[in-house]
């Protein structure tokens, strides 16, 4: 019997189990990392990993950007609250696309400091700074009579002004603040435009709402938020589902005029719109920390809005729910038409606009729904809050035109 032979370097008289190749062992120890080497690899991979990970939830977060590159020179836009956030980047875009931009703001200070930096980043000259404050019902009749004025034509409406979670003030007419900026500002401003962008033809409004208004409900019973007030799941999100119903019964009224009207959520976007947020210190600085990554830059969250206003595949639709430029549907209090009407009603009596449609049977053209004379109940209102009264003002002043 002839023994099997010692492999070279290793110990004479060493037993190997069957199938063990010690060379080929020994060559292998040599290639492998071990230790430190291995450990720094293993770092380095898991942290290239979480980057990866990292870099492509904050492009899922930033969401899809409008990226044809088609022009709109000379173009007459209106765009609200422009002067900070959304809005501004809104103008921006559109500025560097040839418009004619009207920005609407309540500080002419600030408007003029975000119209000079937009000048300069457009080159475009054809930026106008122009006061509006849509808590006061005469600012907006001042703003669209100044506008009507100088302009023949408005091609794109853009509704962006908000203001989230203050609180509980009063509009300069008595009425409560964030439904009075959000809602019957906008509501009165678009009304008494409805001739020039019929006019203008095709021509389209946007409404920046919120994902805000999934927590809403239109209290009929208490619309200014006089029994019970809550910041943001109250007040704000009635608003931000005002502005939602708004745009469904505006796209009926319209329809067949070549006029469109849609609404959008922007995501959720850092800007100054948490101004009025109360929380302590330490909460408000991890806020800003953590919204520098989880949170849109306004850059991205214009995107929607400026999707809603340009795109020329969307010329002809109207009455859409978008976030992330793309359509969705609505939950079934955000369509109930129902609702949509009582809330027309009830805004024109609010900002004094003649009724645009007869009142139901069974309810006098002067009663609000719960039967009251005014929704708001303050004695500050007293002068506009009459709804009889305002109809006849508004009628001799202003000459609603809605032909
Ligand atoms: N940021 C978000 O995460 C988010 C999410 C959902 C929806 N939105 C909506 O997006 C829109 C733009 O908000 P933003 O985030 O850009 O907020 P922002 O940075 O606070 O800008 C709001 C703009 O509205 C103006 N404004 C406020 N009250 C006004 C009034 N009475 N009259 C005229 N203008 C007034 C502000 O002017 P001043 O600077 O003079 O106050 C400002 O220019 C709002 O409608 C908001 O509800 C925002």
């Amino acid at each position: 019997m002839s023994e099997a032979a010692t492999p070279p370097g290793s110990v004479p008289g060493t037993v190997f189990p069957p199938g063990f190749d010690p060379v080929a062992e020994s060559v292998e120890k040599t290639l492998c990392f071990r230790g430190f080497w291995a450990w720094a690899v293993l770092i380095l991979l898991i942290a290239l990993g979480i980057s990866l990970f990292m870099w492509l939830l904050r492009k899922c977060i930033q969401g899809p950007a409008y990226r044809k590159a088609n022009r709109i020179d000379g173009k007459v836009v209106i765009v609200t609250g422009c002067n900070t956030g959304i809005g501004k980047e809104t103008v921006l875009e559109l500025a560097k696309r040839g418009a004619r931009v009207y920005m609407a703001c309540r500080d002419p200070g600030r408007c003029e400091a975000a119209r000079l930096d937009i000048m300069d980043r457009s080159r475009n000259q054809q930026l106008f700074n122009r006061t509006l404050d849509l808590g006061s019902l005469q600012s907006v009749r001042n703003f669209v009579e100044r506008f009507k004025a100088e302009e023949s034509r408005l091609d794109i409406l853009i509704n962006n002004a908000g203001i989230m979670a203050c609180p509980r003030t009063l509009t300069a007419d008595g009425y409560e603040q964030q439904f009075g900026v959000n809602h019957l500002g906008h509501f009165l401003l678009t009304n008494l435009l409805l001739d020039r962008l019929k006019h203008s033809s095709p021509s389209r409004i946007v409404v920046v709402s919120s994902a805000a208004h999934l927590f809403g409900r239109i209290n009929r019973e208490d619309l200014m938020s006089e029994k019970n007030y809550g910041k943001f799941f109250g007040a704000y999100s009635q608003s931000k589902l005002a502005n939602i119903l708004f745009t469904l019964k505006l796209s009926n009224i319209l329809k067949g005029t070549g006029v469109t009207v849609n609404c959008c959520h922007p995501g959720v976007v850092r800007t100054e719109l948490n101004r009025h947020f109360a929380g302590p210190g330490w909460m408000k600085s991890v806020l800003q920390t953590g919204s520098l990554y989880f949170f849109k830059t306004p850059k991205a969250g214009a995107q929607t809005s400026l999707r809603l206003a340009l795109d020329p595949q969307l010329e002809s639709s109207t009455g859409g729910y978008y976030s992330d430029c793309m359509r969705w549907p609505l939950v079934p209090w955000a369509r109930n038409m129902q609702t949509a009407d009582w809330l027309w009603r009830e805004s024109e009596k609010l900002v004094g606009l003649p009724p645009l449609e007869p009142p139901p049977p069974g309810q006098s053209p002067t009663q609000n729904g719960n039967g009251t004379q005014n929704g708001n109940g303050s004695a500050s209102a007293s002068a506009t809050a009459n709804p009889a009264s305002r109809e006849m003002q508004s009628v001799e002043t202003v000459v609603v035109n809605r032909s």
